[in-house]
């Protein structure tokens, strides 16, 4: 880690936006920037009321802004109506927008399908009055499982359609993760497919969800539906279960939006915090509406011919605000991939690109980084083999992106011409937090730059103090904002004291360090919590740690990252068998085991990357983990740091082995 925040430190090169980016830009040059960030500061209600009203449509309108006398139970336009869906498409047919293409579909083997708003519109009524029929409405939660198509994105929009609460699981979780969510988030419906298509391998989904169902808890599911994707056989379970295609059929094309208040719980994200358990965040219609669709205008600046695309899953909140929600409301043409970056080969996402005429492209720096190694190994997929004239500009988000990532970004998909934007944001924040404005903010490599306007962050030590410039602290948010989590689902106890512990003095506690450089701009450092950073997927190390003691071989497991050039992050598990310290084959036997039994408890996104066995783990004489020296040895350096508080300062030598 050291060395990732010494390289940021000396990164001095500084881009400017291009004159003709400034002059057609919705927020255009610093000036106009500053004028808005001092408009929010004057009156931040009139700031907000403004927004909401010019940008959402609704069915009651709200007298009432922010009311904090609750907090931070923090309320927005809480009179308000409105419907969501409504929002999202309606709203472009009467804009005369109905035949502009909503969604460019491509499938893992290439296949392409395109359907226009009035099409997509038609899709989500189709769904939502089958769903209807079957008796679900407001007030109902629906576990979503599906992969990346058209009909994920209508079955979340048919959801909001009728004010039944989502909870996406991403298609890479296991069934046990997905048992867990559908216990605590208390779903009566659950949504899936057959099996989904990705890299040219069929990975069962409705498999998953019948052995999810068996579990303890799971009873108060009552339909499950399923999306014929791969067209491969699945148990059957006659009065459960129930196809897509058939609720859909003979349903009219158009179905009434329901509307709900504007703190309705939209979705509810599940993510990893500190302890073994992951977090329901739970997200309000209106703000999280808002803060996606006007942070899509401003930051994406996006324009009535533009063609998007954001390469997340939308079992990520990414996904839920620039693909499903905030993009879509922005009346965007948005590009979505089933399939992965390296499939056929790593040319792909440029042959996308090329073929689709995208404009705006926003993707991870993890999928950047092992491209741009791929292109080394591979000169046949290089960027610079495909026309990526049509692009005019790049987002990154997700993990800091190092320098030399982005400036190959910028250099070679970008072609010198297209600013980028390093986006920090949060499940937990809804929208974007701080970026840069493409039209106004000059652009360091490796910095997210500056908050966005209405939005106050600082850097504070422990006590809540702002720290100096230069000097690392806790990045917090200091005033609510529309887009932020009402609560953690069913555990409000946790949404105080995790995000609002009281040294911080009302501040909202991101969980990240970070440092501001002598001209204000942030630089993020990592999490400060046990939270990792794989590819961009936010990991909980105690959720790996509870899985590996759950095997029965292992007597204790503490799980750090080591920083990955390409992944940013692997796990590193360091493990205590109730048996001796094993070597060689049935070393290696029993690290595939338990690789095994973490993809089986958490998903395959969470297999450990190394293990190493020894007989006990460095702990304090109070008994606790010191994870911080672990992740030394994980990075296969040598323990400088005084070890005298440990009770057992040997242990650490004898980790030598990785399987
Ligand atoms: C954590 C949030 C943002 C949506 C996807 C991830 C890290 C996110 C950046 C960035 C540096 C970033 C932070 C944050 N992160 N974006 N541009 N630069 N770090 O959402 O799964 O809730 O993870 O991702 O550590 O806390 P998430």
């Amino acid at each position: 880690m050291s060395s990732t925040i010494d390289s940021i430190l000396v990164e001095s090169r500084v881009f400017m936006p291009s004159a003709e980016t400034v002059s057609k830009a919705h927020i255009s040059g610093m000036s106009a920037y500053k004028a808005l960030c001092a408009e929010a500061e004057q009156d931040p209600d009139a700031f907000w009321s403004k927004l909401a009203r010019e940008h959402l449509t609704w069915h009651k309108p709200f007298s009432k802004v922010l009311d904090e006398s609750n907090a931070p139970f923090y309320t927005w336009f809480e009179d308000g109506e409105l419907n969501v869906s409504e929002n999202c498409l309606d709203v472009h047919l009467k804009n005369g927008n109905a035949d502009k293409t909503a969604l460019i579909f491509e499938a893992d083997d290439g296949a392409v399908q395109r359907v226009t708003f009035r099409e997509l519109l038609a899709r989500v009524c189709r769904i939502a009055n089958g769903i209807k029929a079957m008796g679900f409405g407001k007030g109902d939660r629906a576990i979503i499982y599906m992969p990346m198509s058209i009909e994920v994105i209508a079955t979340m929009q048919a959801c909001a359609r009728l004010g039944l609460t989502h909870s996406v699981v991403f298609g890479g979780f296991s069934a046990k993760s997905l048992h867990q969510r559908i216990v605590d988030v208390g779903a009566s419906l659950v949504i899936t497919a057959d099996a989904q298509m990705r890299g040219g391998r069929v990975i069962p989904l409705k498999a998953a969800v019948d052995e999810a169902l068996t579990g303890a808890g799971s009873e108060v599911v009552k339909k499950v539906v399923v999306y014929r994707r791969a067209g491969t056989d699945v148990a059957w379970d006659e009065a459960r279960d129930v196809w897509l295609h058939d609720i859909e059929e003979g349903q009219p094309d158009t179905c009434d939006p329901v509307a709900v208040e504007a703190e309705h719980p939209l979705f509810i994200l599940y993510t990893s915090g500190s302890t073994g358990k992951p977090k329901g965040v739970q997200h309000a219609s209106a703000g999280f509406l808002l803060w996606a669709s006007v942070t899509s205008k401003w930051v994406f600046d996006a324009k009535p011919d533009d063609v998007f695309w954001c390469t997340a899953d939308v079992g990520w909140v990414t996904g839920h605000s620039y693909i499903v929600y905030g993009t879509m409301a922005a009346g965007l043409t948005q590009v979505v991939f089933e399939g992965i970056p390296t499939y056929p080969d790593a040319g792909r996402f440029w042959q996308m690109i090329e073929r689709h005429k995208v404009t705006i492209f926003y993707t991870a720096p993890t999928a950047i980084r092992s491209l741009i190694k791929a292109s080394q190994a591979h000169p046949e997929t290089h960027p610079e083999r495909y026309d990526l004239s049509s692009l005019r500009l790049l987002g990154s988000v997700g993990e800091p992106i190092n320098p030399e990532a982005w400036v190959w970004y910028y250099n070679n998909v970008g072609g010198g011409r297209c600013p980028v934007v390093d986006t920090w944001w949060q499940t937990e924040t809804g929208g974007h937090i701080l970026t840069p404005l493409p039209g106004a903010t000059p652009l360091k490599p490796g910095s997210c730059t500056l908050p966005l306007p209405g939005i106050s962050t600082s850097v504070v030590d422990e006590a809540g103090n702002e720290v100096p410039e230069g000097r690392g602290g806790l990045l917090v948010i200091n005033r609510p904002w529309p887009a932020m989590i009402r609560t953690v689902w069913g555990d409000p106890d946790r949404f105080t004291s995790g995000y609002f512990p009281p040294e911080l003095k009302g501040a909202y506690l991101a969980g990240d360090n970070a440092q501001r450089d002598k001209d204000g701009y942030y630089w993020i450092m990592g999490r400060t919590d046990d939270v990792l950073s794989v590819s961009g997927h936010r990991l909980g190390g105690t959720e790996i740690e509870s899985a590996l003691v759950s095997h029965e071989l292992v007597a204790e497991a503490a799980v750090v990252g080591r920083p990955d050039a390409t992944t940013g992050e692997a796990i590193v598990a360091f493990v205590m068998l109730k048996r001796p310290v094993p070597e060689g084959k049935e070393a290696e036997d029993i690290a595939g085991q338990l690789r095994d039994w973490v993809a089986r408890e958490v998903g395959v996104i969470a297999k450990p990357r190394d293990i190493r066995f020894g007989n006990n783990l460095p702990k304090t004489r109070s008994g606790k983990i010191m994870r911080r020296l672990l992740r030394v040895v994980a990075e296969g350096k040598e323990v400088l740091q005084d070890v005298s508080t440990l009770e057992n300062p040997d242990v650490l030598k004898q980790f030598t082995g990785v399987y």
